[in-house]
């Protein structure tokens, strides 16, 4: 019997993508995946360091894991990502909280999780968190769990250097994988019934392969038989070129969805932040993919608080997505990064203020996101379905093109299928789906 593994992942879709490239590595050693924590001999987690309160939520989840430690002291726990690459050896620290860990590895180290584990057993704890400017992981079949979405990534690092941002500390340099591997890597996934690639990149847009560019690159993702529906995170506005944009529009399968983070709307922020584009630069980009791409679903990133925002700068930014009217967004308070530029500034926005923000710009978003979506109310949309949904009340939950989750009763349907449904209700979050008619609806009881 092989050993058994347990994994959390913490964090972006890179790391999801992440957990199923270790737990292919891992898989090709005879490791079998297990979800239940009882049974495990090794216990990973893949971490995120971008925020703060990320650290600290997993710092308590490892305190939870060296109680089973100690009970079972065999278990190898890993922790394996950013915060790994982050704190390092203050990870195998006890005064940290997080005594028994016994291993920590970057990101670029997951090609040796197998023998890092074996050595582990019985040793002490130690840290392997050497990044590789040249690692790809090219070469590893990623164990994808997703059911019906497979993320590839196609490029791994970042050279943005925003001066808030970890990543580019945490992550290494900025680096594409092969144009012809990628397209493998998507004929492969529509091959094993894959229906959706999510293309993966902390700055996805910026990949390119000698003259194949990231809207080329899209083309030819287009062209594989059995994908049905590609989708891509995270663009940087400042490389949404004209070739990325028509692509979009061109390519059929290519979803008209896009999470294009804006980070703050006053010009003094994005110059401090190192984003690269003015608040007009960010605007012409939004007015052509609107123009461009019908019903496009627009989503982005808003940070409040950062160093040196006024009442003023927050308002830009508030008044910008009252205008903008993006379909959703994630809204975080600032959180100072150790060994980021802007760590060495200081604070100045009150952890109150930050909170006022906070809530101010959460509000209007949700009241924004209700409205469009309700607008979506009496259209027909088509629906990937994923499986049941969270409610647990026997409903069917799917993605409709531009990702607004749709629960409808399944009458039968199977993940994977993709089917028309309209639309009878809204929430914020979701849309509320209904067959259009029985004789087009499949049934449980084919008679
Ligand atoms: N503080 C708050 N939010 C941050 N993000 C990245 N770094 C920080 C930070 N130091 C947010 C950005 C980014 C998203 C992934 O996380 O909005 O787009
Ligand atoms: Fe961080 Fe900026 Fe790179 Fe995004 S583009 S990962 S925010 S440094």
């Amino acid at each position: 019997m092989g050993k058994k593994l347990y994994i959390e992942t913490y964090g972006c879709q890179m790391n999801e993508a992440d957990s199923e490239l270790a737990l292919g590595i891992l898989q090709d050693k005879g490791y079998t995946r297990t979800y239940e924590i009882a049974e495990s001999d090794v216990i990973l987690v893949n971490t995120c360091a971008v925020r703060e309160h990320a650290e600290e939520r997993i710092l308590g989840r490892l305190g939870y894991f060296s109680t089973i430690k100690s009970r079972k002291p065999d278990i190898v726990v890993g922790v394996l990502g950013c915060m790994g690459q982050h704190l390092q050896d203050q990870l195998l620290t006890p005064s940290n909280g997080a005594d028994g860990v016994d291993l920590v590895i970057g990101p670029d180290g997951y090609r040796r999780l197998p023998e890092l584990i074996d050595r582990a057993r019985g040793s002490d704890p130690f840290l392997d968190v050497r990044l590789d400017r040249h690692e790809l992981y090219s070469d590893v079949d990623p164990l994808r769990t997703e059911g019906v979405r497979a993320w590839v990534s196609v490029m791994r690092g970042c050279d943005k250097f925003c001066t808030f941002c970890i990543v580019p500390f945490v992550r290494g340099r900025e680096r594409c994988l092969p144009a012809a591997t990628v397209l493998e890597q998507v004929t492969r996934c529509a091959d094993e019934g894959f229906q959706e690639i999510v293309f993966l990149g902390q700055t996805v847009n910026s990949y390119r392969d000698g003259d194949t560019d990231f809207g080329d690159l899209l083309r030819r993702a287009n062209d594989v038989p059995g994908v049905e529906r590609i989708r891509f995170t995270s663009p940087h506005p400042a490389k949404m070129t004209d070739s990325v944009i028509d692509a979009m529009a061109d390519c059929g399968k290519v979803m008209p969805q896009l999470h294009l983070p804006l980070q703050s709307a006053s010009d003094a922020m994005l110059e401090r932040m190192q984003r690269s584009y003015t608040i007009d630069e960010y605007d012409e980009i939004v007015g052509k993919l609107r123009q461009r791409i019908p019903d496009i679903a627009l989503g982005t990133d808003i940070i409040v608080g950062f160093h040196g925002e006024t009442e003023e700068d927050f308002l830009a930014t508030h008044e910008y997505m009252k205008r903008t009217r993006f379909d959703s967004a994630f809204m975080f308070k600032y959180s100072m990064r150790e060994g980021t530029r802007s760590c060495k500034w200081g604070d100045t926005v009150s952890e109150e203020e930050k909170g006022s923000r906070l809530r101010t710009v959460i509000e209007l978003q949700e009241g924004i996101s209700a409205e469009i979506n309700r607008s979506w109310v009496g259209r027909e949309v088509e629906v990937l379905v994923e499986g049941e949904s969270k409610n647990g009340d026997g409903q069917l939950s799917g993605k409709s093109r531009q990702f607004k989750t749709v629960v409808f009763p399944g009458n039968g349907c199977m993940p994977g299928d993709i089917r028309s449904l309209r639309v009878r209700g809204a929430t914020a979050h979701t849309l509320i789906g209904e067959w259009f008619d029985t004789s087009r609806a499949p049934t449980a009881t084919s008679e």
